[in-house]
């Protein structure tokens, strides 16, 4: 079975207050996400394999570390993942991105892939899925399978806020993915929204309605 992290850091918690609070407006939701997902990538990369390497400083010789171990790759599901990734890549440049963009046709409920594009080597890189809400969990799941249909071996999820039934989905569907979350909130409503959740991730993201 795979674990799943709350992150309960002072500084995400306070965030994520004023994410959630229906007041704040586009701007500075966009720039509240963005920073915590910087501080979440902080957190999710606390246990990455490091080096000792050996440099020169302008003083003498120093034994240092570097990250060692496999390449990151971001997966953002669409639309609303996009929202996190600049925020993480702040924090890991030289992470490749790719994006998964998928929905569930009405009639047979199966999920129809409209855009995939990853890193072409997909299967030597640790990824970070990518998705705020974990409803369900239905998008995270699919798009993790077609993700290890393409070769993925390694993957992690972040999401900004959960509900306890998305979690336990994906833990049955991919025992193998650990979450890594801001929040765990109560339940699901009957329009699928988290309660009490922050509403729709996308449409605040992107100022839609
Ligand atoms: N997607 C959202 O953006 N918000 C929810 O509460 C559930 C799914």
């Amino acid at each position: 079975m795979s674990k799943v992290f709350v992150f309960d850091h002072p500084l995400i918690q306070h965030k994520l207050t004023y994410i959630r609070d229906k007041s704040t407006g586009t701007k500075e939701f966009r720039e509240l996400v963005d920073e915590v997902s910087a501080l979440m990538a902080f957190e999710i990369t606390r246990n990455l394999p490091t080096q000792e390497v050996t440099i020169e400083t302008p003083v003498g010789k120093a034994t240092s570390k570097t990250i060692a171990g496999k390449k990151l790759g971001l997966v953002p599901i669409l639309r609303a993942g996009l929202g996190m990734v600049d925020g993480i890549l702040r924090m890991i440049p030289a992470a490749k991105v790719g994006h998964v963009g998928l929905y569930r046709d009405p009639e047979t409920l199966k999920p129809v892939e409209y855009y995939v594009k990853l890193p072409n080597d997909v299967n030597e890189r640790e990824l970070i899925v990518i998705d705020p809400m974990l409803a369900t969990g239905g998008s995270a799941i699919d798009a993790i399978t077609s993700i290890k249909r393409r070769g993925a071996t390694s993957i992690k999820l972040m999401c900004l806020v959960a509900a306890p039934e998305g979690v336990a989905a994906v833990q049955i569907a991919h025992p193998d993915v650990d979450i890594y979350l801001a929040a765990m909130d109560e339940k699901l409503n009957e329009k699928g929204y988290i309660v009490p959740g922050l509403g729709d991730a996308g449409d605040r993201l992107f100022g839609t309605k």
